[in-house]
């Protein structure tokens, strides 16, 4: 048995795309509407939280509202498939994968999590992020942020990361544009380590030129299949599924 996950899997905004939270780099996207400066950084929130507050609510809003896909049930069946050969490791701070029944590291954060600036306790969270509410563990007002990582911060989980690229034998990208350290990275290190590496997209992106394999496509249409492929695949493993 290898020591880690036969496939890890990195997923971005694409992945949930269908499910109406949109993307950020594309027309119309979240950064083409927001300054990520203002509202996705330490600096900014320094600035003014209540801007920052407001864009997060309005995502926390839009996310009550959403409801997994056919992509993120796919991926779901994979691991339950093929029980401990599957890593996913996404940049989406949605809970769409847990609500389709997988399990997946979130590097970036979760939305429906609040920090406390103060004290960094975090606790669930659907509601409304305000500056009146006090923080359970230190009972400071003022602090409340989305428990996800801003640009400049340091993204969640990456020894776990790091040791399951240097192992696995398969890699996917799906639904990302590869635009964002260390994410962008992940499938040229992988390719590195051996492994053979696939793109699922849209369209093309910055990296596509890296990969073995490119499937292009909404993603709610394009992984079923892969994911049926991918099941034949691991079961052909030495470690079956
Ligand atoms: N199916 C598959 N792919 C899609 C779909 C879809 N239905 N819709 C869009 N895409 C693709 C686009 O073609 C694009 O390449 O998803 C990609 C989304 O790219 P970005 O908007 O750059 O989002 P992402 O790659 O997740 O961004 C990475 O940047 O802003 C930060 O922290 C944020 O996690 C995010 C990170």
């Amino acid at each position: 048995m290898t020591d880690g996950p036969d496939l890890v899997i990195l997923t971005g905004a694409g992945l949930s795309a269908e499910s109406g939270l949109g993307t950020f780099r594309e027309k119309d996207g979240l950064w083409t509407r927001h300054d990520l400066n203002d509202v996705a950084t330490p600096e900014g929130f320094a600035r003014d939280p209540e801007l920052v507050r407001d864009f997060y609510n309005a995502r926390r809003a839009n996310l009550r509202e959403a409801e997994p896909n056919d992509a993120h049930r796919a991926l779901a069946r994979l691991q339950r498939t093929c029980p401990g050969q599957v890593m996913i490791v996404t940049q989406n701070v949605d809970d769409l994968l847990e609500r389709a029944g997988a399990e997946a590291l979130h590097m970036h954060g979760e939305l429906f999590k609040t920090r406390c600036a103060f004290c960094e306790a975090v606790r669930a969270d659907k509601g409304d992020l305000t500056a009146a509410e006090a923080c359970p563990s230190c009972g400071e007002a003022g602090g409340a942020r989305p428990d996800v990582v801003w640009f400049g911060e340091i993204p969640m989980f990456m020894p776990q990361i790091e040791a399951a690229l240097e192992h696995c034998r398969f890699f996917a990208s799906i639904g990302t544009s590869g635009a964002v350290w260390p994410a962008g990275g992940f499938a040229a290190q992988a390719r590195r380590a051996g492994a053979r590496i696939v793109e699922l997209n849209l369209e093309a992106t910055e990296i596509s030129e890296i990969f073995h394999e490119t499937i292009r496509g909404p993603a709610s249409e394009i992984l079923p299949p892969w994911v049926e492929e991918m099941e034949g695949r691991l079961a052909r493993s030495p470690w079956g599924c």
